[in-house]
């Protein structure tokens, strides 16, 4: 199977330049997801690889074979690139059964019957639509006819799966199904896969590695975890999920090393070694939610504060804290939950804490 090899590729429509210098590899066998909020330009960079669109500018390969170069005026066309697609709407053809839709493929490829027949068979097993075989297209639910989309993708072994938010037209329990269905019928066929979301729960589950993109460039890629606990952009943090974020001061602590103060607050965090951090500096510290626990306290002090909400979600439980002038979501055990207006403290893991610059605005204030 091949690896997908994409660099410098740049595709405007008029004046929206909808991807910008976009360089990624998925490598072979690889599940890499393409996220990132709409109109960040992930189908076109689909449409690119699968030559549905020509670039502007760059490259592409597959397995070393070079598919798309404008610098040597080369294009393989779609249907000689080897790769089978799925896109959001089903695409199915509803005037034909099930066998039919997804043998189509192998009928364009003048595949001789009896092998098609044999082809068509094994793959409607593999996504588990063996009994409905003759059944007429439309009359399937969104998660079958998905699944049929997917078998006619496939039947013809293709080196790469390309998928366009293929899930997104289904309910929410069949799409959490579906997605691991999906992934692991990718692990068994060891399919390279580009899989392109905006839903960041989904990228989470499905991907080998994300690709976050935002506005036409890649902000991060990296695993699940690395992405979701290593941020490298305040974009990142806050589209993976939920996000604290306080303005602060870089300053020095009592034995020398680089602290993060909250302002007007007293309570700081240590400054991992290693940044290019100066003494006064601007910055927001971050953290998530659920890198914050709240306990109770017994009097005042820095990272104390007050309970000022509290919802129960799956085993935790979730707190608004109220601290001088700013508030923090944090989380707690379930067991010791803590009541309304009591008091809180608040215990930040220090690994879990991300800090951005930040500029003074004009007035002399802050913008985060
Ligand atoms: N054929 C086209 N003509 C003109 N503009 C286009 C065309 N296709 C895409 N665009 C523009 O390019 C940008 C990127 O679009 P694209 O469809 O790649 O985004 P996306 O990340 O897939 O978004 P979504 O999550 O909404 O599907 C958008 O501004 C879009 O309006
Ligand atoms: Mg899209």
């Amino acid at each position: 199977m091949g690896t997908v090899w994409a660099s410098g590729l740049v595709k405007t429509f008029g004046t929206v330049v909808a991807v910008n210098d976009l360089s990624f590899e998925a490598k072979a066998g690889e599940f890499l997801t393409l996220l990132g909020p709409s109109g960040c330009g992930k189908t076109t960079t689909l449409r690119l690889v699968a030559g549905l669109e020509r670039p502007d500018r760059g490259e592409i390969q597959v397995g070393g074979r070079p598919l798309s170069s404008t610098e040597s005026g080369l294009f393989v066309p779609p249907e000689r690139r080897g790769m089978g697609m799925v896109f959001q709407s089903y695409a199915i053809w509803p005037h034909m059964t099930v066998y039919e839709n997804v043998a189509f493929p192998l009928q364009e490829l003048r595949v001789p019957r009896a092998e098609t027949r044999e082809r068509v068979m094994a793959m409607l097993g593999t996504v588990g639509l063996g009994d409905l075989h003759a059944r007429p297209a439309p009359m399937l639910s969104g998660g079958q006819q998905q699944r049929v989309a997917l078998a006619r993708a496939l039947v013809s072994n293709p080196q790469v799966l390309l998928l366009d938010e293929p899930l997104s037209n289904l309910d929410a329990r069949l799409r959490e199904e579906m997605r691991f269905e999906l992934r692991e019928m990718q692990a068994k066929l060891g399919i390279t896969s580009i899989f392109v979301t905006h839903d960041q729960a989904e990228a989470m589950t499905l991907s080998d590695r994300i690709v976050v993109m935002n506005a036409g460039r890649i902000e991060q890629e990296g695993s699940p975890e690395e992405v979701y606990q290593r941020p490298s952009t305040r974009f990142v943090m806050d589209f993976l999920g939920r996000a604290n974020h306080l303005p602060a001061r870089i300053a020095k602590g009592e034995d020398g090393s680089l602290v993060a103060e909250i302002e007007e607050s007293g309570c700081s965090v240590p400054v991992a070694a290693g940044g290019s951090w100066s003494v006064g500096q601007a910055v927001l510290l971050a953290f998530r939610p659920e890198a914050v626990e709240a306990r109770a306290a017994e009097r005042e002090g820095a990272w104390v504060g007050v309970v000022r909400s509290s919802v129960y979600v799956s085993g935790r439980v979730e707190y608004v804290v109220e601290m001088g002038n700013f508030t923090v979501r944090a989380t707690g055990p379930e067991d010791a939950r803590l009541p309304h207006d009591a008091r809180a403290k608040l215990c930040v893991s220090p690994r879990a804490v991300r800090l951005w610059p930040r500029e003074p605005d004009a007035n002399g204030g802050t913008v985060g």
